[in-house]
């Protein structure tokens, strides 16, 4: 496949939402072919699959449940979306995509990475980001931001536990595999961000153009 794949990762409350909106216009003004996609979501039926996955409900989920939405979710976007878009020679920035499954249901609800890895390998046989930009910063400050937005989903009612283990599953990868991941410190003023990002956008504009 001939296109970009960035991943953007990171926490409630990083600020991924205005970051990527702000990465994806720099990427366009250098006049790149920019597909701007989030998971779980991005089509239609993997958008109602995250409504199910995000919905507060009364009965439990059960882990694998979970885990299996979330894939279920991106084989859909997978086929819809980002194969696509990658095949035409785009860059997909997207907003979450299999490091949260590690981080969140690895790291915060403990199934093991060989189970992670075995649903990975089946939806998306050696496909994985070219590059993906972890926004951190610490657990108690996004646990703060993201209250302050109002009603919390289903995952933002979780605990500190559940959010050390995100943090700590993030950072362990990022560790394990350097070369892929690019770390934001999220704690830091908006425009700093941006002006890290900035420093991040010739190493994109060199992978995007070959
Ligand atoms: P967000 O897009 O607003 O950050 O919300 C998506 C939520 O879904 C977030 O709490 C993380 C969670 N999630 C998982 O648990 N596993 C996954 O694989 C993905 C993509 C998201």
């Amino acid at each position: 496949m001939s296109g970009l794949f960035i991943t953007l990762e990171g926490p409630e409350g990083a600020g991924k939402s205005t970051n990527r909106e702000y990465l994806a216009e720099q990427l366009r003004a250098a006049g790149l072919d920019v597909v701007l996609t989030r998971e779980p979501g991005g089509t239609p039926l993997a958008e109602g699959i995250r409504e199910l996955l995000l919905a507060p409900c009364d009965e439990v989920m059960h882990a694998d449940t979970e885990l299996l939405l979330v894939f279920a979710a991106r084989a859909q976007h997978l086929a819809r979306v980002i194969r696509p878009a990658l095949e035409r020679g785009a860059v997909v920035l997207c907003d979450r995509f299999t490091d949260a499954t590690y981080a969140y249901q690895g790291g915060g609800r403990g199934l093991s990475v060989a189970r992670i890895g075995a649903l990975e390998e089946f939806v998306q046989g050696d496909l994985r980001p070219d590059l993906t930009l972890i926004f951190d910063l610490p657990v108690e400050v996004g646990l703060a931001r993201a209250s302050a937005r109002g009603r919390l989903d289903r995952f933002e009612q979780e605990g500190r536990a559940f959010f050390d283990g995100v943090r700590s599953a993030y950072l362990a990868r990022a560790g394990a595999e350097p070369q892929r991941y690019r770390i934001v410190d999220a704690a830091q003023p908006l425009v700093q961000v941006q002006r890290a990002l900035d420093g991040l956008l010739p190493e994109l504009l060199g992978l995007a153009r070959g």
